[in-house]
């Protein structure tokens, strides 16, 4: 009989008896046990989730901007994820779906994932990596990104994973800030029936780096010829088949990973070893009550904290089986994702709303077919999900049976911090729910205060601070104390808007000039950098706009040098910069041509004027304009085009 794990009552979803028997938390005392003493309930959760070589001797130590979990600690991550699992060494622990039909997926088991990180561990150590240095990954989905980033992470070195639909200037801004001496990529990957080449990204991004090897995956066959260039799959195999595995302080670094913060320059946000396992470790195991039988599905792509947090290292640690795929969502057709939880049986499903949004639009034919009674627990992440969203996967993916959990968290995070417990509840649309056990968020005016419940205001965390916060940017303390503690000193500032909701947390969206974009992070500023250095630009403003599937989307005004008038050609040239700097995933909606951007006084471009003009609401705060006029003209523009 096929099971169901929630049940309605009083307008809201909880658990049901079912879900509570087999949720690792059932009940809400937890959250008071955890009160009691922060710090005792992370110290206990540390010794029973992870495998330390030595213990720490400070559980947690705090000197504000910086604090440390488990300081003294030693262990390795690669241990904890792969090592530690032999005992079931031939369960599955990775399965991969190419794009291609006619390819089969292949599975890799515990044992076999140990022997093949083993052997690049000493691929990398050949290539004289050594402890602390940094790597840089830039790989699609695909099971080689997996064992290089354990790789990575059995000899101590820094694994720095940048997003392969990202462009060759973002990678090589990436390797330049890491000093990174090794490129580990692939000659491509498949996407919608054409194959993408990455290499050719990936050569022009080293130009002018420190990269010494290219270390390259052979997935299309083409090939790769240099002295620099090195086959994945040949030096795995010529490789010894153990490595011992480094071990390292609790507070090493164990990643960079890149994300937009307010001014152009992307951050390298850090993440330490021992208090991200914890974290990734018990946020998998609670919030998708991960057991030995599962198959866990985060579609994310490692590129992102989500791919690194939950699509491989939650699960691993856990000893669960996790599912990653090639290729797009809608390709060959909308079916695709709902064959493949059938055909892998996947029992935890973790997507973003905006993918949930555009199978909506496609229509309930693709998926109605689909029995989908694997699934045990749904999970969104990301952005805010909308009622209709939530709805929709809650009755048409889980059928009405499984919880939706709204995880809200960042890359800062380095994993979940505020959601409801499957075993625990209420399952609301549009609500993320509490603090994760152990931590704390509170809600506080511009000044700090308090808000008071139903009130919008700023999102904070207070100490002690989650084992898996960040530690730091990476070669840049001031833009680290500036962005998350300038504001409220003592707490941690996540720029998120929310409010309380008879005492759970219902996130707002970023109350600074980031944006989120189908659930990419991207800010203002870096749009605008990259299109005020095309040759015929002058300067621009970027405002997101409200969009029906990908939740945001940017909308770029754009004065030309000379004050020339643009043209489609030239749209379509800005279109490709902006591809060719960041990337497709930041790429305009649209673009304006406008004669002057709405001003202060001092210059400051009024951004706000124009989110306002371009959302249809009347433009306030116009007399603080030193050039009101362009505001008709701009409005002029936007409603012809309309016509
Ligand atoms: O604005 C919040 C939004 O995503 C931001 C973090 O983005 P990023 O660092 O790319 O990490 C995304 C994956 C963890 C947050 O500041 N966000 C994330 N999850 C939610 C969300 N907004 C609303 N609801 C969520 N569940």
């Amino acid at each position: 009989m096929v099971k169901k794990y929630v049940v309605k009552r009083s307008g809201k979803f909880w658990p049901s008896e079912e879900m509570k028997r087999i949720a690792w938390v059932s009940d809400d005392k937890i959250y008071k046990e955890a009160e009691k003493n922060l710090i005792k309930f992370w110290e206990k959760l540390a010794k029973e989730g992870i495998t330390w070589e030595q213990e720490w001797n400070e559980t947690y130590y705090e000197k504000l901007p910086y604090f440390e979990w488990f300081k003294g600690g030693k262990l390795n991550f690669c241990v904890n994820a792969v090592d530690r699992h032999l005992d079931k060494g031939s369960k599955t622990a990775l399965i991969w779906i190419p794009e291609p039909l006619n390819e089969k997926p292949i599975k890799i088991t515990y044992a076999e994932l140990y022997e093949k990180v083993n052997r690049f561990a000493n691929v990398l150590k050949g290539l004289g990596v050594k402890k602390h240095d940094v790597v840089s990954i830039y790989l699609p989905l695909i099971p080689e990104a997996l064992i290089a980033m354990l790789a990575c992470t059995r000899i101590g070195a820094i694994h720095s994973v940048v997003f392969s639909a990202f462009s060759a200037e973002a990678l090589k801004t990436r390797i330049l800030d890491g000093n990174a001496k090794i490129l580990i990529t692939a000659d491509g990957y498949y996407r919608r029936g054409k194959k993408e080449y990455l290499i050719k990204k990936a050569k022009k991004a080293v130009k002018g780096t420190d990269i010494k090897k290219i270390i390259v995956v052979n997935r299309l066959g083409k090939k790769v010829f240099g002295r620099k260039y090195l086959d994945f799959k040949k030096e795995l195999g010529k490789a010894e088949t153990y490595y011992k595995p480094e071990i390292m302080n609790s507070e090493d670094i164990m990643f960079i990973l890149y994300t937009s913060g307010t001014t152009g320059r992307p951050k390298g946000v850090i993440h330490d070893i021992g208090g991200y396992a914890v974290q990734a470790y018990w946020t998998s195991k609670w919030n998708f009550n991960l057991h030995d039988d599962d198959v866990m599905w985060c579609t994310a792509d490692i590129g992102w904290i989500t791919g690194h947090t939950y699509a491989f290292y939650g699960p691993l640690l856990n000893g669960a089986t996790t599912l990653i795929y090639e290729g797009a969502p809608d390709f060959p057709d909308p079916s695709r994702w709902w064959k493949i939880i059938k055909e892998n049986n996947v029992s935890v499903f973790y997507t973003a709303p905006t993918a949930i949004r555009m199978f909506m639009r496609f229509g309930d034919k693709y998926v109605s077919k689909h029995k989908l009674d694997s699934l045990k627990i749904l999970g969104t992440v990301g952005e805010p999900i909308d009622k209709g969203a939530w709805m929709w996967y809650f009755n048409k993916i889980g059928k009405g049976r499984c919880p939706v959990i709204d995880t809200w968290w960042q890359t800062e995070t380095g994993g979940t911090l505020i959601n409801a417990l499957p075993g625990v509840g209420p399952f609301v649309p549009t609500i993320s729910g509490r603090s994760f056990p152990g931590t704390k968020h509170i809600i506080v005016d511009d000044k700090g205060k308090l808000s008071q419940e139903g009130k919008t205001g700023n999102l904070v965390q207070v100490s002690p601070f989650a084992p898996g916060m960040l530690h730091g940017i990476y070669k840049n303390h001031k833009k680290y104390a500036e962005t998350y503690w300038k504001r409220f000193k003592t707490k941690y500032d996540t720029s998120d808007g929310a409010y309380l909701n008879k005492g759970l947390i219902r996130i707002t969206g970023r109350t600074d000039d980031v944006m989120k974009v189908a659930g990419h992070r991207l800010t203002t500023a870096e749009l605008e950098n990259a299109l005020n250095n095309h040759r015929l630009v002058n300067e621009s403003a970027i405002v997101p706009t409200p969009h029906k599937i990908k939740g945001q989307v940017p909308v770029a005004f754009v004065v030309l040098k000379g004050r020339k008038k643009g043209s489609e050609r030239l749209i379509k040239k800005l279109k490709k910069h902006i591809d060719k700097v960041i990337g497709p995933t930041a790429r305009p909606e649209k673009i304006y041509f406008v004669q002057d951007l709405p001003k202060t006084r001092s210059g400051k471009i009024m951004r706000r004027i124009l989110k306002s003009i371009i959302n249809n609401e009347k433009p306030e705060g116009l007399t603080t304009l030193v050039n009101p006029e362009i505001v008709k003209d701009i409005k002029g523009l936007i409603s012809e085009e309309g016509k």
